[in-house]
């Protein structure tokens, strides 16, 4: 139930209950995180054969790894065996093979069950058959991304799609090179508050004046698309210049911002000198795991160029950002927003991202 007879320049947002409800939060994960394309490791963190990170994917956890063909390899992170979490760090290295820590079944960096402990006596284990389990896995603008549906959608149009339809052609963000550039800085914020506020707060800018003194004195009219201050000379803390311009950008993307949400967890600010890349992990209604990436060209890594005012602009925008949205948070399971809120006419297009998340779920709550 939502709020009802609103003028027409207002539409409901979601009742309280969608972002608290633990009913919610497993549809989401099934229909949403473990069906949809779900972006997670940088692939160059994954450096040599045998590099892994481990991430929750909805309900699952998911292992990701450089194979020895130099391919990234993604699988549920479980033992064939009885079931043990095979991997328990988030990231490391393992020379040659996975190596259960329960009785030893040891799987090769393709997956493969290659040893296990009195194999000799099992001769008619199918090695391939008691492999790990795979799951989908597409790199693209250089970053890892995993699907866990058996037939999984377009990546074309889910993910590509989101993309050409905010910035008109994907030639518009190959422009910027972001398979190439490096990361110069990450931040991971564990945000207390459920995924769908985040993902809220970042399609609109109606809070950007209230909350973001440093991005609106560089952004003057702040917004997808929004050009430099006059005297502003980069995208830094202060406005003061920044670091080198990524080559491919066109002039007429010079001296601007552009804001970019991919569904359902994937948030990419372009900017002419670097690329911030933020990727939402949904840990529990009321958790959501944020990774933040500051990427710039290899060269100004490398030489160890400051980039401390660049990163502490985007770095306080999201500070606030989730400071906003924690503050939200606990007001969801009040009396007062059980039948939800109202959206601006600025705000419609979160409307659409609502009508969208409830299209994917069967259970529809109710007061
Ligand atoms: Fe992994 Fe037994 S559960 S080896
Ligand atoms: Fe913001």
């Amino acid at each position: 139930m939502t709020i009802t007879n609103l003028p027409p320049s207002l539409i409901p947002t979601l009742s309280g209950e969608y972002y608290t409800d633990p009913e919610v939060f497993a549809q989401e994960q099934e229909r949403v995180f473990e069906a949809m394309w779900f972006c997670v490791a940088r692939a160059a963190e994954l450096d040599k054969p045998g590099a892994f990170r481990t991430y929750q994917v909805g309900r699952e956890s998911v292992l990701i790894s450089r194979s020895r063909d130099g391919s990234v390899k993604g699988f549920l992170n479980i033992c064939r065996h009885r079931g043990a979490k095979l991997c328990t760090e988030e990231s490391g290295e393992v020379k040659r093979a996975f190596q259960c820590p329960y009785h030893a079944w040891t799987y090769g960096l393709d997956g493969k069950l290659v040893a296990a402990p009195n194999l000799t006596s099992m001769p008619d284990i199918d090695r391939k058959e008691y492999g790990l389990i795979n799951v989908h896995v597409r790199e693209w603008l250089g970053y890892v991304w995993v699907c866990l549906a058996d037939e999984p959608p377009s990546f074309e149009a889910d993910v590509q799609g989101a993309i050409v339809e905010r910035l008109g052609d994907l030639e518009s963000i190959e422009r910027y090179g972001i398979d190439d550039l490096k990361l110069g800085r990450r931040i991971t914020y564990d945000v207390k508050a459920n995924w769908k506020l985040i993902i809220e707060n970042f399609m609109e800018c109606y809070h950007c004046a209230t909350i973001h003194p440093e991005l609106t004195e560089v952004l003057p009219d702040v917004g997808h698309g929004a050009e430099f201050g006059e005297d502003v000379q980069g995208f830094t803390v202060d406005g003061s210049e920044g670091l080198d311009r990524i080559p491919g950008v066109a002039d007429d993307q010079d001296r601007r911002y552009y804001a970019i949400t991919v569904r359902p967890q994937v948030f990419i600010n372009l900017v002419p000198d670097h690329v911030i890349f933020h990727r939402m992990y949904p840990m529990a209604p009321d958790r959501t795991v944020v990774e933040c990436d500051w990427l710039y060209l290899p060269h100004v890594v490398e030489s160890g160029k400051d980039v401390d005012r660049s990163v502490e602009l985007f770095h306080r925008v999201n500070q606030q950002d989730f400071d906003a949205c924690e503050r939200t948070q606990p007001a969801m399971s009040s009396k007062a927003y059980a039948k939800g809120g109202v959206l601006v006419p600025s705000e419609h297009h979160i409307g659409e991202f609502h009508t969208w998340l409830q299209n994917k779920l069967e259970v529809r709550p109710t007061h």
